[in-house]
């Protein structure tokens, strides 16, 4: 991915000069040569291009789930580039969602122990309240007793969705989250992703942050204007899916 630049004030989350090299020498490969790019808070961002242009490889660097040869990845004002593993892994639990093409649960568990998997290993499980709401906001209600198994393809990738809001991140992150799936059922995923996310958690009021970091705030969209937004969101998302 080569100079890609998109700007925007008071984002929440930008990288600056993105490179990312994978091997040495003449085997090297420069999956990212300076990317800039921005996004700000409420929006809904697709990132194309052709097979090995380097679309995970930003993804990662984004989410902190990788680090860039070069560069810088800021949530809100935290340089993520610079963090030690620990505090990183840390600070990804509440800051980022993922969701990957492959829905990645554990077969031998309930949904519900599905979405709290990652806060039960972090020694944080999320209340049972927040489970329950984050399975009802991908329409998974009722469910949380079935196993993977017992659910369509559709419906795992959205225990997946749900597992990675529980901790209400600001930023959801999705890796070809319609890959694995049939053309309808990829649909409802792409509908239901801008329509999923809950509320931020309340930040403390400006000058008591103690990191910088700021959610959408009072400037957020009303629930109408969100939902309406949401609806555009879910229909440039198939349109740049193909569906
Ligand atoms: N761990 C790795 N080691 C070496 N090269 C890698 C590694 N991961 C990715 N690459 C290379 O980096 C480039 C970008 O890969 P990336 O997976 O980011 O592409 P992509 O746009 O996500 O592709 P796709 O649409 O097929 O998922 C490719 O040339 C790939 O071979
Ligand atoms: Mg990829």
């Amino acid at each position: 991915m080569d100079g890609m630049t998109t700007g925007t004030t008071a984002s929440t989350v930008t990288a600056e000069g993105l490179h990312r090299e994978y091997g040495r020498g003449q085997a090297a490969v420069r999956a990212l040569r300076g990317v800039s790019v921005a996004f700000a808070p409420g929006t809904f961002t697709a990132v194309m291009g052709p097979s090995g242009s380097g679309k995970t490889t930003l993804l990662h660097c984004l989410a902190g789930m990788d680090r860039p040869t070069r560069g810088t990845v800021r949530w809100g004002a935290t340089e993520v580039s610079g963090l030690p593993e620990r505090r990183l892994a840390a600070l990804r639990r509440t800051r980022v969602g993922f969701v990957f093409q492959a829905f990645n649960l554990m077969p031998a568990m309930t949904v519900a122990q599905n979405v709290e998997l990652p806060g039960r290993l972090a020694g944080t499980p999320p209340e049972r309240a927040r489970v329950l709401d984050a399975l009802a906001r991908v329409g998974l209600a009722g469910r949380e007793r079935h196993r993977p198994a017992q659910l369509s393809g559709g419906q795992q990738q959205r225990v997946a969705v749900a597992r990675a809001l529980v901790a209400r991140p600001p930023v959801l992150f999705a890796d070809e989250p319609t890959g694995a799936l049939d053309r309808a059922t990829g649909h409802d995923i792409l509908d239901l992703l801008p329509r999923a996310s809950p509320p931020p958690v309340p930040t403390p009021p400006a000058g008591r942050r103690s990191n910088g970091w700021s959610g959408p705030g009072p400037s957020a969209p009303a629930p109408r204007a969100r939902a309406a937004s949401a609806r555009r969101a879910g229909r440039a998302a198939r349109r740049a899916a193909g569906r």
